[in-house]
This record gives structure tokens, sequence and C-alpha cells, in this order.
């Protein structure tokens, strides 16, 4: 049998292979959880949109995390590598967590998900995948020994630059 791949991350625990029973369990996931049920009435689709803004804030947390250290000097390589991990890890189940019916198009100002990723799903599939690819690059990088930072400080900013080309295509940043 093939092992789970069990991600938790803001209030959300995920098994890639059941992206639709979530485990609610900080005030992080409730909070956001509660403000996307207000203006979305199916259940399903409020759990989905609520996950996955909860794992993009997740890897947002770990780019800071990664930018510390290279930026400021806290944690070491091995924070790096971690952090890099669960981005891949994120990257991969990414396109489960947006279902057909979930986007901006049905649910403005609730999801910046735009009607591309559903209309072009192979190419947002891709995108996620160059996000994993770009992630275990990162992690790869700073587990070597004697990992420097001019490597680590390449593979984030490819990493970073995965971000942005998905971004442009398919999302649309929400009003605070
Ligand atoms: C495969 C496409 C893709 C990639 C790659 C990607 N994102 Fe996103 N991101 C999205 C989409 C689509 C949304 C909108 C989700 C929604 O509102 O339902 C989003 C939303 C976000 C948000 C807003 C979350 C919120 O509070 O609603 C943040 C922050 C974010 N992404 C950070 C990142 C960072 C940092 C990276 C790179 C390390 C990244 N994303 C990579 C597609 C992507």
């Amino acid at each position: 049998m093939k092992a789970l791949t069990v991600l938790a991350f803001g209030g959300f625990a995920l098994a890639a292979a059941s992206v639709t029973t979530p485990a609610i369990a900080d005030n992080h996931g409730n909070k956001l959880m509660k403000e996307v049920e207000m203006k979305v009435d199916n259940k399903a689709h409020a759990t989905a949109i609520a996950k996955r803004r909860a794992a993009m804030r997740a890897v947002s947390g770990n780019m800071k995390t990664i930018a510390g250290y290279l930026k400021a000097n806290k944690g070491g390589p091995a924070d790096v590598a971690k952090s890099a991990t669960m981005i891949a890890n994120i990257a991969k189940v990414a396109p489960d967590l947006f279902p057909a019916g979930t986007g901006m198009a049905r649910y403005p100002a609730v999801t910046g998900a735009k009607p591309e990723v559903f209309s072009d799903n192979d190419g947002f599939k891709k995108a996620s995948m160059a996000m994993a690819s770009a992630a275990a690059n990162l992690a790869k990088a700073a587990s070597a020994p004697n990992a420097g930072k001019k490597e680590i400080g390449m593979a984030f900013g490819a990493l970073g630059k995965s971000c942005g080309s998905c971004h442009k295509v398919y999302r649309q940043k929400l009003k605070k």
C-alpha cells in the first residue's frame, strides 16, 4: 500500500489521498474557515477554498523561514531543508485543492483562483510541479555537506520565481 503524504498547515491536516476530510485544529485555520463559510454556502466548496488558502499561507510562512536564514542568519541549512520539503509536499497536492466550481467566477472576493485554473488545468498542474521541483532542489542544496548561502540563495530565487509565474496566470490577489 502506498503511504499517504500527510501534511499539516494552518490548522488543517491534509492527507493527499483524502483531501475532503479536513481536521481543523487551531485558531488560524478556524478563523479563515469561518471567514470563508460566511460567504460560501456550499460546505465542500468552503472547505476546499479555506484549505488551499491555508496551504498557500503555510507556503508563504516557510518562505519567510528560509529568507530569515539567508538574510538574517536565523536558523541554519537544516531548517531551510525542512521548510523547502514542506513546500514541495504542499506543491505536490496543490492541484487537488482546486476542485471544479470553486473558482472566483462563482465565489468572487473569497477566492483568487482565476478561471484559468480550471480551463487550463494541465498548465496549472505543470506550474504546481515546477514549484515542487524547485522546492526539492532547494531542499537538496540546503542538505548538501557544507551547504553555502550562495547555492541556497540561488535555489531560493528559483523557487520564488515559480510562485510568480503561476500567480501571474492563475491568481487574482484578494483585497484585504
Ligand atoms: C501552481 C500555481 C501556484 C504556485 C506555484 C504558487 N501559488 Fe500561491 N496561489 C495560487 C492560487 C491559485 C492562489 C489563490 C487561491 C485562492 O484564493 O483560492 C494563491 C494564493 C496565494 C496566497 C494568498 C493566500 C490567502 O491568504 O488567501 C499566498 C500568500 C501565496 N499564494 C503564496 C505563494 C508562494 C510564496 C508561492 C511560492 C513559494 C506560491 N504561492 C506558489 C497559485 C499558486
